[in-house]
């Protein structure tokens, strides 16, 4: 029988999701605003938009920002040393620039504790990600943070977690969630953009109307390769498409992006996706459990340390491991399985652009690890208890 291998993300779609897209395609616009609404009572916001992607919505935010600042010297953002690196994308469009700092190897996110160092007169804003789906310590910087520096939570790949029963994305006075393909639920392409503050309401609905629509074609053409994804991402298609499929993975850097509105067949699919936005969180959350209670106490493998308040939506499982030969052996043996992993981005940000490192000394050593030995383990709806016995046995005979 032939071995089916699972991708390493992928929100299982099913026939109403395909027969909402299809339907989408006649959708009036108001959709959007339907979905707007749908959106904002899952996360239990007053103030959201949707996008093209979470890119522009990062971006529209970060132009907010700069037509708002106290002080025109202010053009530095804040973020963590591992991340996506096209985030530099908005932010160097807005005329802005990322300035870093470590993550801690504790909890694979932003080290907090190194914020006041990295802090200047030139600081716009700090942005805390929720890397993998874990939640980034969020609360507290909203308290010693001056209220001349933007907080903004990227929680492009966190949709789903909370840090005391509050979304992630919703804690800070702005947040953005990706909606991409492989993010926890995806629409194709799409980005959510929220703040708290309704003075800004105005401006930023001017932002977003001011983005170029689809044409009808470039819809259809939408609708097409959504249908496509849904065959691509259930294992049977994967494996037997996985040529194909290998050809439309991201493997160069991007050096720009496009933005423009978010299209009503999308919204008609988020609409159908949404009756189901709980249970495939859950799923995340349990797997996450699972996954933990599998890699937690084996010697080599560092699992990140999770607070009790917070409840994880895992986008990825991450593990570090030690030594890069054991890494190997598991990837190996997990894809004999038919279970994919992922190094994600194999550089940290200090790597991929030399000129975001100030000086020769080595500020960034945990994200530099963290890019070396890093491997993620798939916890996504599609991951059932067979794949999690599976991922058992593999992790048993490689430690
Ligand atoms: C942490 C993070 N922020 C932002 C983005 C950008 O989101 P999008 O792909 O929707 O533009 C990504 C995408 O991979 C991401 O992982």
């Amino acid at each position: 029988m032939m071995n089916l291998r699972i991708p390493t993300a992928g929100t299982p779609y099913n026939f109403a999701d395909i027969f909402a897209c299809i339907k989408g395609i006649l959708s009036p616009k108001s959709k959007i605003h339907n979905f707007e609404e749908e959106i904002k009572k899952y996360l239990k916001v007053r103030n959201l938009l949707l996008v093209n992607s979470g890119t522009t919505a990062c971006f529209l935010l970060l132009k907010l920002f700069k037509r708002y600042r106290k002080n025109s010297i202010q053009d530095e953002v804040i973020i963590p040393a591992y991340t996506a690196p096209s985030l530099l994308l908005p932010i160097e469009k807005a005329g802005l620039k990322g300035v870093l700092i470590d993550i801690d190897i504790k909890t694979f996110n932003m080290d907090v504790s190194k914020l006041n160092n990295a802090i200047s007169d030139k600081t716009l804003a700090i942005m805390p990600i929720h890397m993998f789906g874990i939640p980034c310590e969020t609360e507290s910087l909203n308290k010693i943070i001056k209220d001349n520096i933007f907080i903004i939570e990227d929680a492009a790949s966190s949709l789903g977690s909370k840090i005391n029963n509050k979304h992630t994305g919703t804690i800070a006075p702005f947040g953005f969630y990706s909606l991409n393909r492989g993010k926890n639920i995806s629409t194709f392409t799409g980005g959510i953009l929220t703040w708290k503050n309704e003075k800004y309401t105005e401006i930023l609905k001017k932002f977003r109307d001011e983005l170029p629509e689809l044409s009808k074609k470039q819809k259809r053409q939408m609708a097409l390769k959504f249908i496509a994804l849904t065959i691509a991402v259930r294992p049977i298609g994967y494996t037997l498409l996985n040529f194909l499929i290998s050809r439309f993975k991201y493997t160069e850097l991007h050096t720009d992006f496009d933005s423009f509105q978010y299209t009503s067949i999308q919204a008609a699919i988020g609409i159908n996706l949404w009756k189901r936005v709980n249970s495939l969180s859950k799923k995340r959350i349990v797997n996450g459990k699972k996954l933990i209670a599998i890699f937690r106490n084996i010697d080599g493998i560092i699992l990140p340390e999770l607070k009790q308040e917070y409840n994880v939506a895992f986008n990825q499982f991450p593990i570090l491991i030690e030594d890069l030969k054991q890494c190997e052996n598991l990837e190996k043996e997990l894809l004999k399985n038919g279970i994919e992993t992922s190094h994600l981005y194999e550089k940290s940000l200090d790597e991929i652009f030399p000129y975001l490192k100030k000086d020769d000394s080595n500020k960034f050593k945990s994200a530099n690890y963290l890019a070396k030995h890093l491997l993620l383990i798939p916890p996504h709806a599609q991951i059932n208890n067979k794949s999690i016995n599976k991922i058992h046995t593999c992790v048993k005979n490689i430690f």
